[in-house]
């Protein structure tokens, strides 16, 4: 019996790795499926696309494969005018996030009416338009798949506005570089509420992966940056050279994501930027180097589309 207390030992491990695992992955497990979707989750997903960090589509984590967020104030049918509403564009390839594919992870309710009046079954990746809608008798949140209800083509749609949020693409901009280090988005119960927005419920994140909560703050919460700061012209100065705009910011540059050329196709030159700031720095100049203005689809401008869509 020499290997009686190794036996036990084994045997406890096992029971207590298992009750440990039932506990904590099992039984929330059950709570979570049986949550539905709130109206943020479902626009989440619909934003987001399948998958924010490693997937097959994106495997350097560029942005592609991702929806893009259209905001319409004229029926893309007929050119008059309607209020504005936000419309998901897949184009054809674009995987579909996980409540389109795992319908169950909707909720029994969400999952009924996305079926049936938002003819989600109908939906393929061949190129779909989707909205999200509220069911008035109910009060219940459904995706609505619009290509099948409505004749909404992408083509039409994308034509349609000028207005297009690439936050999908920035999701995983964020995911890439890194943000959640010292970001969370996750305001807490507690004096959170106060400066950062209230903190999201567990119906919110149905579907969503990665849920980028962040867990060590080092930094202010975004849950709500988007609306607490608007301005576009903010987050370019405060990306190209947080310093700019918060002289002892911990937080790094993030000028390589503007790419090699501006909005007016001049080549950036990041050290000749650098010389120009080093002078102002030293108080030889009264001013900072213009920060270049960022051309269209660089990695500032998904990243910038995503933090300021976080309302
Ligand atoms: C090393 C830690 C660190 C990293 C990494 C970091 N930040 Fe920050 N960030 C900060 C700090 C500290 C502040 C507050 C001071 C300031 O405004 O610069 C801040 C402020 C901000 C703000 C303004 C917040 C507000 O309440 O107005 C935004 C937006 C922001 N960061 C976005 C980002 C994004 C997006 C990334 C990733 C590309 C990122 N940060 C990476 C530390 C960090």
């Amino acid at each position: 019996m020499a290997f009686r207390e190794y036996k036990i030992g084994c045997w406890m491990f096992g029971i207590s790795l298992s009750a440990s695992m039932f506990v904590t992955i099992f039984l929330p497990g059950l709570d979570i499926s049986s949550v539905s979707s709130t109206e943020l989750a479902l626009e989440k997903q619909l934003t987001y696309g399948r998958e924010s960090a490693f997937s097959y589509e994106d495997p350097f984590l560029q942005g592609k494969g991702k929806p893009i967020k259209v905001v319409l104030t004229k029926d893309p049918m007929n050119g008059s005018a309607m209020d504005e509403t936000n419309a998901y564009v897949f184009e054809a390839g674009t995987p579909f996030p996980a409540g389109l594919n795992h319908t169950n992870i909707l909720g029994e309710d969400v999952k009924a009416l996305s079926e049936s009046k938002g003819r989600i079954a109908e939906a393929d990746e061949n190129g779909t338009v989707f909205l999200v809608k509220i069911d008035d008798a109910s009060d219940t949140p459904y995706i609505e798949n619009a290509t099948a209800t409505r004749g909404w083509t992408p083509a039409k749609v994308l034509s349609a506005s000028d207005h297009t949020i690439m936050a999908g693409s920035g999701k995983t901009m964020f995911v890439r570089e890194g943000c959640w280090w010292c970001h969370t988005l996750l305001p807490e119960q507690t004096q959170d509420w106060q400066s950062f927005g209230r903190p999201p419920m567990l119906g919110d994140f149905n579907g969503e992966s990665p849920t980028t909560f962040g867990s060590d703050r080092k930094a202010p919460d975004l849950l709500h940056v988007g609306a607490r700061n608007s301005s576009r012209e903010w987050m370019m100065l405060h990306f190209f050279n947080p310093r700019l705009v918060q002289v002892h910011s911990i937080m790094p540059r993030y000028d390589y994501l503007w790419g090699d050329k501006d909005a007016q196709g001049n080549v950036i030159d990041l050290e000749a930027w650098d010389v120009g700031y080093q002078k102002y720095v030293s108080g030889e100049t009264p001013y900072p180097p213009e920060v270049p203005d960022y051309a269209d689809n660089t990695e500032i401008r998904y990243l910038i589309d995503f933090v300021l869509n976080l309302k």
